[in-house]
C-alpha cells in the first residue's frame, strides 16, 4: 500500500514525525507538502525551505519518501489531482492520510465522491470523538487509525516560536535561515546585551553581510543571521567573557589572553552556537572569524568580515576605497583588510593574531 501524507509542513513538527513514522508501518508513506508560494495561500516560508525542513524532519523514517509532485502540478492543486498523478506512477492501492478536522469537512473536497473512490482514507483522530459522516456521505472506504497525535499544530508553532514543538534538525535549519521571523528574538537578545549604537552597528552589518551574500551568490539569509548576531558578546565585561569562554569550555592562546577585543568573536561564536542554539558551520564559522580572519575562509566568512568594513554605519578614512573593492572582488578586498589591519597592529606596537598573518599572506599570494 501505498500512503499519501500532503500537509502545509509550515514547519513540519514532532507529531507530523510521529504520524510518518505510525504511516511507515502500514505502508511505504509519501509526505507530500502543499505547493502554495509564501504570504499568498497560507504558507509562511516558501515550498522550497518546507520540502528541506521535510527531508529533515522526515528522511531518516524509513519507508518514508518526500515527494515534490505538487509543484510539478502546477499552481493550484486540488488533493484529487495529486492523488490521480499518483495512481498513474503505481499499481499499490493508495490511502490518503487526514486529520479529524479535515474528515469533518470532507464532502465540501474538490470532487470528493471521485477522490473517495480512488483511495482508503485513513483517519488521525485526536479526541476520538469524531463525526465521520462527512466521510461516508462521500462512500470513501475510510479508516479510524489506532494512534492518537500529541495535539500540535504548525500555526501554533507560528505563533509561540516554541522550538520544543520541533524535531531538533528543523529547529537548526529555521534559526540559521532566519524562517517564520526568528530574527525578531535575535533582535531582542541584542537589545538586551547591546547599547544602541553598537545594536545599529549590527543592523547594518547584517544589511550589508546580506547585500554581498546576495551579489556573490551565497546564502543570503544565513548572511544576514550571521550579521546581526557577530558582535552579540562584545558590550559583555571582560570579566564575564572570561567567565564565558571558560564555562564553554574554551582554551585561549597566550596571545588572545592578553587581546580582549579578540574575545568578543570567540565567545560570540561559543554564545550562538549554545545559548541560541544556531548549530550551522558556517554562521558559526563566520562569527568566530570576523575580528582575525583565517587561512582558507569560506565564501560567507569572507562575507561578513567584509561586510563588518563596509557597513553603512563605518565613516573611517579609505571606507568609499574599501567599498568599492569588496564589491569588485571578495579576496582583492580581503587583501586590503587583512593588510590594513595587520599594518595598523603593527604601527601600534599589539600583538597580530597568526590566523590574521595567514590570511594576510594567502591574500597576498593570488
Ligand atoms: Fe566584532
Ligand atoms: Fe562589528
Amino acid at each position: 500500500m501505498l500512503i499519501i501524507f500532503g500537509g502545509s509542513f509550515d514547519p513540519p513538527h514532532k507529531s507530523h514525525v510521529d504520524m510518518a513514522k505510525y504511516l511507515s508501518k502500514i505502508g511505504k508513506t509519501l509526505i507530500i507538502p502543499a505547493f502554495c508560494a509564501p504570504h499568498k495561500h497560507g504558507a509562511a516560508e516558501s515550498f522550497e525551505d518546507r520540502v528541506k525542513m521535510c527531508e529533515i524532519a522526515f528522511g531518516d523514517i524509513e519507508n518514508v519518501e518526500i515527494s515534490t509532485i505538487e509543484k510539478e502540478l502546477g499552481k493550484k492543486s486540488y488533493t484529487l489531482n495529486t492523488v490521480k498523478a499518483i495512481k498513474e506512477t503505481t499499481k499499490e492501492p493508495l490511502a490518503l492520510a487526514i486529520g479529524d478536522d479535515m474528515a469533518r469537512s470532507f464532502d465540501s473536497w474538490y470532487h470528493a465522491e471521485e477522490l473517495a473512490a480512488l483511495c482508503k482514507i485513513f483517519v488521525f483522530a485526536r479526541d476520538g470523538k469524531t463525526d465521520l459522516s462527512a466521510l461516508e456521505k462521500t462512500g470513501a472506504d475510510y479508516k479510524m487509525l489506532d494512534f492518537k497525535p500529541k495535539c500540535c499544530a504548525s500555526s501554533g508553532f507560528r505563533k509561540t516560536l516554541d522550538f520544543s514543538l520541533l524535531p531538533q534538525g528543523v529547529t537548526q535549519y529555521i534559526k540559521a535561515n532566519s524562517l517564520y521571523g526568528v530574527e525578531e528574538l535575535y533582535k531582542r537578545e541584542l537589545r538586551r546585551l547591546l547599547g544602541d549604537k553598537r545594536y545599529n552597528h549590527c543592523l547594518n552589518v547584517a544589511d550589508e553581510a546580506k547585500r554581498l551574500a546576495k551579489l556573490y551568490g551565497a546564502n543570503t539569509r544565513k548572511a544576514y543571521t550571521a550579521g546581526l548576531l557577530h558582535d552579540i558578546t562584545k558590550e559583555l565585561p571582560q570579566k564575564e567573557q572570561l567567565q564565558m569562554a571558560d564555562d564553554f569550555g574554551i582554551i585561549m592562546t597566550d596571545l588572545e589572553k592578553r587581546a580582549p577585543k579578540l574575545w568578543h568573536a570567540i565567545t560570540g561564536a561559543a554564545f550562538i552556537q549554545n545559548s541560541l542554539e544556531i548549530k550551522d558551520a558556517e554562521i558559526i564559522d563566520a562569527v568566530r572569524y570576523h575580528t582575525t580572519a583565517k587561512k582558507d575562509m569560506g565564501l560567507l566568512c569572507k562575507i561578513l568580515y567584509l561586510a563588518d568594513y563596509t557597513s553603512a554605519d563605518r565613516d573611517y578614512d579609505g571606507v568609499e576605497q574599501m567599498r568599492e573593492a569588496v564589491d569588485k572582488s571578495l579576496d582583492e578586498a580581503m587583501l586590503i583588510a587583512t593588510q590594513f589591519t595587520v599594518n595598523d597592529l603593527a604601527s601600534r606596537g599589539l600583538p597580530i593574531h597568526p590566523d590574521t598573518v595567514e590570511a594576510f599572506k594567502q591574500y597576498k599570494k593570488r
